[in-house]
């Protein structure tokens, strides 16, 4: 299981209101979906149209369409179309698996949507960030994300990084944010 869904299931409530910020083949948003159960929802971006209908149709054979709104939007937009408190964010970011090299999350964007998300965030919610500093424009990101999680105020928001210790430097790793209780 991915470090970020071991995090998310343990962190999910039925009813929760949360965010894939790049919802790609569909898997987070269709994980989100399910630990929200019927009382919650999913609202999931992605600037492709080919990764909106991609999860659709994931989230339709698995019967559970009804609780996730599906927006083809890139996520620095956030605050327009999210205007209340979430108990998680999720961003896997780079590229689409199986799709085009070329269209990666950026790090202006990445950050302006971060910091979008530290403000709507729950006191006690979550942002799980992977990243991938192995692609082309990856390691510009990560280090762009690692420097911006590092400088959030510890009494507002407990950033954690973890790394797989038995791969190359180069492999993906995770930051976990927490907005802190009060
Ligand atoms: C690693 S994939 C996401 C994987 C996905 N969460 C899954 O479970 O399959 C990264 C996605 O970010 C999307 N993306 C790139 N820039 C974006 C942006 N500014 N806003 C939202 N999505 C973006 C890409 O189109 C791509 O589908």
């Amino acid at each position: 299981m991915a470090i970020s869904h071991v995090w998310l299931s343990s962190h999910l409530r039925s009813g929760d209101h949360v965010v894939d910020a790049t919802c790609g083949n569909g898997n987070d948003t269709l994980l989100l979906a399910g630990l929200v159960g019927k009382n919650g929802r999913v609202w999931a971006f992605d600037i492709q149209e080919e990764a909106i209908r991609k999860t659709e149709l994931l989230l339709e054979n698995s019967g559970i369409s009804d609780r996730v709104r599906l927006i083809n939007s890139g996520h620095e937009k956030l605050s327009e179309h999210i205007s209340f408190p979430v108990s998680a964010f999720v961003f896997n970011l780079g590229y689409l698996p199986g799709g085009s090299r070329n269209i990666i999350t950026k790090p202006e964007t990445t950050l302006s949507a971060l910091s979008q998300a530290t403000e709507l965030l729950l006191p006690g919610g979550i942002i799980a960030v992977t990243l991938y500093p192995g692609h082309s424009g990856g390691d510009s990101e990560a280090s762009a994300v690692n420097e911006w999680a590092s400088s959030t105020s510890p009494q507002n928001i407990h950033a954690w990084r973890m790394h797989q210790t038995n791969v190359p430097g180069y492999a993906p790793y995770f930051i976990l944010l927490q907005k802190a209780l009060s």
